[in-house]
């Protein structure tokens, strides 16, 4: 098929890279990079492939000879020397190109960033940088040498030699192209050292741009936790006596884990409490130890093909969501993990785009670093985990470090480790990793002579070239709860393989209340018919702290889905957030995290997976109308909830002050219906913080009534880009829909607006995607506002235009007029000349 890759046609490169060794002289506008590759033939002869794009080539050498024209061909996207110019033991292959860093807007290979050179090679920047086999599965030793008068030259590994306007690194550790890194400007570093279990001392630096070196501290602290972590949770050591990470403004993704040279989006590492909010800081410490842990989980061992990227991306995030519950959220961590899944994840599954976690064709890989790959890898990896149990999880992955060291894998590896670890047979469980979609786990209960029976009835439904579903092994946790909410049968791991199923629990003397899933044992949509009474039951008394959560959370939806088509509340929810509100206690972030109303797309997707249009307006009106009703009804303990959970002192980012300010600005949401804001503004002039001067300002926007606020704020932190991000942001998102389009028009045209910066654009587009009711207006101006920006963006920035285009994949959700207008949209993209192959794949998707 033209322009696809399948993963059934993977072949091993004919070629071992024993080294490569590189030179580069830095220039905006022409870069000249020097490469010497020692190659050995594998097995037999073989045409040499070389990728290469947007390069031009000025010189070639075979053995040290210049290799005349006729000898190899040049394409658009490589190299190709015949097997017949080519010796047949090991040879050397020189070649220089130049390439213009300071013209690439796509960030993608070497670009440059405010003055600063940088790379971005994951998945395939590599291939812009110089003509090398741009593959995961080959793995080399890279020497690299920087000419600059920058004052900061950085790559991999160690540096081996510095002089005046040169350096040079050593990397001893073979790595696939996409791990290579390169970094040069005017930086300052945060340093420190952490000395590992087995005493080597390794150097830590956290380099900016100066004037943000007071923004380091808490990512350096950050990266010195993780490395701990990952010695006690996984009995994994750095390798090299020195780990950068280097803090960038224009970057696509959050950051990349290249060895020993770390780049970040600079909002995911500077940090302070007057421009950070509590979520950026979870954030940052998660992003940081997510790419630490990659050193181990992505590079020492690394992926076969991009097809396997779940390999590395799906154990990581799963290890990233580990350390952050261990380190700083407990319970409340497992929550927010689900709750941003089932936003995201479920989403995806559920729509045009729905691909497994291990796809098996692509048009452009960059299209593949989805939700699916990343959050629903994270929770098969859980599953596994779950089934074998933690010293059964350690031994497992024990051997995989073990016997996988140095390699480049594949998913089938993965599982036979887990297979041989726990003497399993996991063939059926695999179906996770190759199969797209949610299971729907129905289940039905039965009580007769003391004996309690669970009837469940799995089903997935069909995904875009996938009919037919078997059966998927699903570890189900299940516990039974007594009428006074003591705990009659502790959690219990059943394992549910058949498409139906039932589970017998007997010797019981009175019905007991079922708390199934808990933990969320497994990415399935659980359906059972219960009473709100019930729900109520289990948001007070669950001993699982996630299914308490859920149970609340439920009847949340149910009410709102209820309220969107016109009925009123259910009474028990009413009642049940009063008792949650002034229970003392638990802790304020749970609390707060119970009180937080479903958001609109979350009850988008439920009803329209019973197959009904969705109405975004009657939707957005419901939420409004039931949070002033919760209000009127507990108002003074709404305002008892607010006043407890002030914190005094100065700020810390840590997880018990950062509830209190949870439960304090869930509660505010809720007064500003009752005092027309007053307290919002309050706090918003009081604020010494970012979390509460953004949280405040948030419920202002949301008011409607925040123009003054949102004036002091820019006035305050004009000069700031990434605050302004935010000041953009919670007005695309909040802004009453009606008003939201306008309002977004309104801060694009602004000349002062750099759109050409991903998180800029980001901020204000991807906020407005965000607001549900305004992007999907029902006259279509939602959907053509952001078209035309996609449009702009695709010619200069592809994979951040492909990326934002799934704004677009619920659009079967809504009613004939809206899908109309979604259709053109997406028709209007596809039509446009010279669109990206990465945003004509997925409009491609999108439509289909
Ligand atoms: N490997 C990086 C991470 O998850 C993500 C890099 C993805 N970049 C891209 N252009 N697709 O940690
Ligand atoms: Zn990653």
């Amino acid at each position: 098929m033209d322009g696809v890759t399948l993963l059934s046609e993977y072949k091993p490169y004919p070629f071992e890279i024993e080294s490569i060794s590189m030179t580069f002289r830095l220039a905006p506008e022409a870069t000249v990079v020097r490469a010497e590759l020692k190659l050995a033939p594998r097995a037999g002869r073989a045409d040499l492939h070389l990728d290469g794009e947007e390069l031009t080539l000025r010189e070639i050498l075979l053995g040290g000879a210049p290799l005349p024209p006729g000898a190899y061909t040049l394409t658009k996207t490589g190299l190709t020397i015949l097997a017949e110019q080519l010796p047949e033991g090991p040879f050397t292959l020189e070649t220089e190109v130049e390439i213009a860093p300071a013209r690439n807007t796509a960030l993608e290979g070497l670009y440059m960033s405010n003055g600063l050179y940088c790379t971005q090679c994951e998945a395939e920047g590599f291939r812009k940088i110089t003509f090398y086999p741009d593959r995961p599965d080959v793995m080399a030793r890279f020497h690299v040498r920087i000419e600059s008068d920058l004052p900061v030259l950085l790559s991999n590994g160690n540096p081996v030699g510095l002089g005046k306007g040169w350096a040079e690194w050593d990397d001893p550790w073979p790595k696939p192209a996409y791990l290579f890194a390169l970094v040069a400007g005017d930086l300052r570093a945060t340093s420190g050292e952490f000395t590992t279990a087995s005493g080597r001392k390794v150097d830590l630096n956290i380099w900016v741009r100066p004037g943000d070196e007071t923004r380091c501290d808490f990512a350096l602290a950050s990266l010195q936790r993780a490395m701990k972590w990952d010695e006690e949770a996984y009995g994994r050591e750095y390798d090299l006596d020195l780990f950068n990470i280097v803090a960038v403004d224009d970057f696509n993704m959050g950051a990349m884990e290249n060895k020993g040279l770390n780049i970040f989006n600079s909002k995911l590492v500077l940090a302070s409490p007057e421009t950070a909010t509590d979520t950026d800081y979870e954030r940052i410490e998660a992003v940081i130890a997510h790419e630490y842990f990659h050193n181990w989980t992505g590079n020492r061992i690394t992926c076969r093909d991009w097809f396997q990227l779940c390999l590395k991306e799906g154990l990581t995030v799963f290890r990233d969501q580990s350390f952050t519950r261990d380190v700083r959220l407990g319970a409340l961590k497992r929550i927010e993990d689900v709750a941003a899944l089932r936003a995201r994840q479920f989403r995806e599954d559920a729509g045009p785009l729905a691909h497994p976690p291990r796809p098996s064709s692509y048009k452009e890989i960059n299209n593949f670093y989805t939700t699916t790959v990343y959050e629903k890898g994270a929770e098969v990896v859980g599953m596994l985990a779950r089934l074998l149990g933690p010293e059964g999880y350690r031994a497992a992955l024990d051997l995989y470090f073990e016997r996988h060291d140095g390699q480049a894998c594949t998913i089938e590896d993965w599982i036979t480790v887990f297979e041989d670890a726990s003497g399993r047979d996991l063939s059926q469980f695999k179906l996770w990793y190759v199969q797209a979609g949610t299971p729907r786990l129905r289940v039905a209960e039965r009580f007769e002579n003391g004996t309690y029976t669970l009837d469940f009835v799995q089903e997935t439904p069909p995904t875009p070239g996938e009919a037919e579903k078997p059966p998927r092994h699903i570890p189900i946790a299940v516990g039974l709860l007594g009428p006074n909410g003591n705990e009659l049968r502790p959690t219990e791991m059943l394992e549910m393989t058949q498409a139906r199923q039932s589970f017998r629990f007997e010797g019981l003397a009175v019905r007991p209340v079922p708390s199934i899933l808990r933990g969320f044992s497994a990415p399935v949509l659980l359906e059972r018919a219960t009473t709100p009474a019930e729900q109520a039951f289990l948001l007070a008394h669950d001993t699982d702290p996630f299914n308490r959560w859920e149970a609340g959370r439920s009847l949340a939806r149910e009410t709102l889905m209820a309220m969107a088509e016109g009925g009123a509340p259910a009474p028990d929810y009413l009642e049940a957030v009063g008792q949650m509100l002034a229970d003392e206690s638990a802790d304020p972030g749970f609390r707060a995290a119970c009180l937080r109303l479903p958001g609109e797309d979350e009850i988008a997707a439920a009803i329209a997976s019973k197959g009904v249009a969705a109405d975004p307006d009657a939707i957005h009106a419901a939420r409004r109308k039931l949070m002033e009703t919760l209000a009127q009804k507990h108002e003074a303990a709404f305002v008892a909830a607010y006043e407890g959970a002030a914190v005094p002192g100065p700020y810390s980012p840590d997880a018990g002050p950062a509830g209190k300010r949870s439960l304090r600005l869930a509660t505010l949401a809720f007064l500003a219906t009752r005092d027309s804001g007053a307290r919002a503004q309050a706090l918003f002039e009081a604020a010494e913080n970012m979390t509460e001067s953004l949280g405040a300002l948030s419920v202002l926007v949301a008011e409607g009534g925040a123009a003054a606020a949102l004036a002091r704020f820019a006035a305050r932190w004009g000069a700031e880009p990434l605050v302004m991000d935010k000041w953009r942001s919670v007005q695309a998102v909040l802004t009453p829909p009606e008003a939201a389009a306008g309002l977004v028009a309104r801060l694009a045209a602004d000349p002062g607006f750099e759109w050409k910066n991903p998180n800029r654009f980001r901020s204000l587009l991807g906020g407005f995607a965000a607001n549900h009711a305004g992007f999907h207006r029902a006259d279509g101006a939602g959907y053509a506002l952001y078209t035309d920006w996609l449009i702009r963006l695709d010619p200069l920035n592809p994979q951040t235009a492909a990326r934002m285009s799934t704004a677009f994949e619920t659009w079967r959700r809504y009613d004939a007029t809206r899908q109309a207008h979604a259709q053109a949209a997406l028709a209007r993209i596809a039509a446009t000349p010279g669109l990206s192959r990465d945003l004509a794949e997925m409009v491609g998707r999108l439509a289909g």
